[in-house]
């Protein structure tokens, strides 16, 4: 054992999770030092990947004996930065957690460990006849415990929610070392601070999650999904508010562009079911007991703007249409880095936000390129933009000053990582702010887990 803090840490969590377990290798750390938009990129001292929730602990607490800081990391599909390590930290990779539990029929509810992905949660939920709301297109990398640590929200959040509301319990280690777990599954539970629903967001900064108790919904018989092309934004954005209200039933409703339509359309080889170039579309999915397309097709025949209609009953033909939508953060991502700024208006300023967007880029950054696309459902527009050097800020000052101006916020869904940091003023009052810093402290006193993510500096 050496002095150097680093040292001693790597050498003791070699003896309590075995050599293979940490891995300090350049070429294998690569595959953990950047994120999956390539904006981020920071050196890892180390990785370490304990298989068991004491072995985290172990991890924890060694840690916090060395100083050393600990960067928790699920499937790596985070987009603020706030799994990516800094200089010197360590990378703590939950993947090896994958216990997952038989579906609880009785009460719909599954256990799952932080490395089980999302997509195995929702096939495992499946087969026990049951089903699991959240879902986004980063499905089969996603793992459970980065959803829950970044209270993940995706393009089923109009029926679902996003994960605090699935989440009844979890387990989780605190900065301490101590591991708090409330697994049992009570649906009704009043017993003092909801310490589930505070871990959920906090971005891996107050505990590092190990397994969560997941509430599962039933499953819905029938499914349809229309994509729906409007001559206008305002049409798209109008037709919304009048889905939610006469189409029951409704799973998703998400918006994108011409611009970034035709881009995915090339990136991804996909022909496009219209004629001619529509100024907006949106996706629709619908599900009930009984076929919903009649009900859609009546909805859609009410709406102004509307210039073409694609309708999916089958399930090939349902994935097909969603690749227009999902495959906006690939396609985007193809033409390098992009700045991802994840935000939601209020409803009321949702049209006027979309139109000025561009121009608001525009204004900061005369060469770069805006992509709006998002769940319009829920006012969450994500404003990519591309032709931006990863450090340049300019885009982000701008957009999100005009974002939460309106009363929007700064993120909706992403978390605040550590791409948004500087600006979570904007959202959060001092004292606000002085609460989340007191919390921190209490369950992490040595600001072990995460630093540098979420809170600005002091
Ligand atoms: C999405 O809605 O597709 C995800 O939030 C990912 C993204 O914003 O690129
Ligand atoms: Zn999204």
């Amino acid at each position: 054992m050496t002095g150097v803090p680093i040292d001693r840490f790597l050498h003791e969590a070699r003896a309590a999770l075995g050599a293979p377990h940490v891995l300090t290798e350049a070429d294998v750390l690569a595959g953990y030092e950047v994120d999956w938009t390539g904006r981020f990129r920071g050196q890892a001292a180390a990785v370490v990947r304990p298989g068991s929730t004491s072995e985290v602990a172990a991890v924890v607490r060694l840690a916090r004996a060395a100083g050393v800081a600990l960067v928790p990391q699920g499937g790596n599909t985070g987009l603020v930065g706030g799994a990516t390590p800094r200089a010197g930290t360590v990378v703590l990779s939950l993947r090896r957690l994958t216990r997952l539990d038989p579906v609880d029929r009785a009460s719909g509810q599954v256990t799952a460990g932080a490395g089980v992905t999302i997509g195995e949660l929702q096939r495992h939920a499946d087969a026990a006849g049951w089903a699991y709301g959240v879902d986004w297109s980063a499905r089969d990398t996603a793992t459970v415990g980065g959803s829950v640590a970044t209270d993940a929200g995706g393009q089923r959040f109009v029926r679902y929610g996003g994960t605090r509301r699935q989440l009844i319990g979890v387990e989780a280690v605190l900065g301490t070392g101590e591991v708090i777990s409330h697994l049992g599954g009570l649906e009704k539970d009043n017993t003092g601070y909801d310490l589930a629903g505070l871990v959920c967001g906090s971005e891996g900064t107050l505990a590092v999650v190990t397994a969560a108790r997941l509430r599962l919904v039933p499953p819905v018989g029938e499914r349809v999904v229309a994509l729906l092309a409007f001559d206008t934004v305002d049409a798209a954005l109008d037709a919304v508010a009048r889905l939610r209200l006469q189409l029951e039933g409704i799973e998703a409703v998400e918006l994108f562009l011409l611009d970034g339509f035709t881009l995915v359309a090339e990136v991804m080889g996909l022909a496009s079911p219209f004629e001619g170039q529509p100024a907006a579309f949106l996706l629709v999915e619908a599900a009930g007991p009984e076929d919903p397309t009649p009900r859609l097709a009546a909805a859609v025949d009410a709406l102004g703007g509307v210039v073409g209609v694609a309708v999916a009953t089958d399930a090939h033909r349902q994935a097909e249409l969603w690749r227009f939508r999902e495959g906006h953060t690939e396609a985007i991502n193809s033409l390098g880095p992009p700045h991802k700024l994840d935000v939601t208006l209020p409803a009321s300023e949702l049209a006027a936000f979309v139109r000025d967007a561009p121009a608001i880029v525009a204004a900061v950054a005369p060469g770069a390129r805006t992509w709006l696309f998002g769940h319009a459902a829920d006012g969450n527009i994500h404003v990519n933009v591309t032709g931006v050097e990863p450090g340049d800020e300019a885009v982000d000052d701008a957009v999100l000053r005009a974002v939460a101006a309106r009363g929007g916020s700064i993120s909706a869904e992403h978390g605040i990582g550590v791409a948004k940091r500087q600006w979570l003023h904007l959202n959060r009052s001092p004292a606000e702010i002085a609460a989340m810093r007191a919390i921190k402290s209490a369950l992490d006193p040595d600001a072990i887990l995460n630093p540098g993510v979420l809170l600005p500096p002091a």
